[in-house]
């Protein structure tokens, strides 16, 4: 019990990680309630919502990953066999990967549409020339990698439950606030 709270993510890493999957929640939402895109559509509306909570979440991830190689992540609790181990860490360089390719594809496909990208209102700087073809093909890659990130997100979450209920390994616990900072403060 001592020991625990080193097995835990530390507090900011464990709100990176949850305003990640909620703000990902909330970008699926307006993906799929956002009009149809064509050739003449304007970025308004639900649009210029998805184009700017996107753009937060390339932002959080950056801090996120600074954050993550200046501080590292707690150490993996050595009872998880090796193979399932490295699917693990596998997942989550994946995962973090495609949070950064899906968007970044997204943000390539507006500018070739000549829309302006902006961050928390700050202009961003196009990332294909207006009119582009790679830029207009990146957006059905945009699309189909948002269903690659979606099925290992599901997977993500699978394995957290089948750590939850079935080995009962308080794998979850790693990312909540758990006993262990209450444990650390009453040291
Ligand atoms: C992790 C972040 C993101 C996810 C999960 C995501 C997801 C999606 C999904 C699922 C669609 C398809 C909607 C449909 O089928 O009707 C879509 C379309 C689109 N998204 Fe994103 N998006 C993200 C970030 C961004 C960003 C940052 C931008 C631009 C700055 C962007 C721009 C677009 C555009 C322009 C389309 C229409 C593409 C087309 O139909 O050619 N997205 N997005
Ligand atoms: C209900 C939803 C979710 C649950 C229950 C959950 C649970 C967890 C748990 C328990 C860990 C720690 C695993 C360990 O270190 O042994 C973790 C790590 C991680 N999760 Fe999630 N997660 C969820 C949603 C998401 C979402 C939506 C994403 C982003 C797409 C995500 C990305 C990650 C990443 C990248 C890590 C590795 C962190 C690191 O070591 O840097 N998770 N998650």
């Amino acid at each position: 019990m001592r020991n625990e709270p080193s097995f835990v993510y530390n507090a900011p890493a464990r709100a990176f990680h949850w305003l990640t999957a909620l703000l990902l929640l909330i970008q699926y939402v307006l993906a799929w309630t956002m009009p149809d895109v064509h050739r003449d559509t304007k970025p308004v509306g639900l649009i210029a919502w998805h184009l700017g909570v996107g753009m937060v979440i390339v932002l959080l991830l950056v801090v996120r990953l600074v954050w993550r190689g200046v501080h590292g992540a707690p150490p993996e609790p050595d009872t998880l066999p090796s193979a399932l181990r490295t699917l693990a860490r596998f997942t989550h360089a994946l995962l973090y990967a495609l949070l950064i390719a899906v968007p970044l594809m997204g943000w390539a496909n507006a500018s070739s549409r000549d829309w302006s990208v902006t961050l928390l209102g700050v202009p961003m700087p196009p990332l294909s020339r207006a009119g582009s073809s790679i830029g207009h093909a990146l957006g059905d890659w945009h699309r189909n990698f948002a269903w690659v990130l979606l099925a290992l997100v599901g997977l993500h979450v699978a394995a957290a439950l089948f750590h939850q209920f079935v080995l009962g390994d308080g794998t979850l616990r790693r990312m909540l606030p758990a006993h262990g900072d209450r444990a650390r403060s009453e040291q």
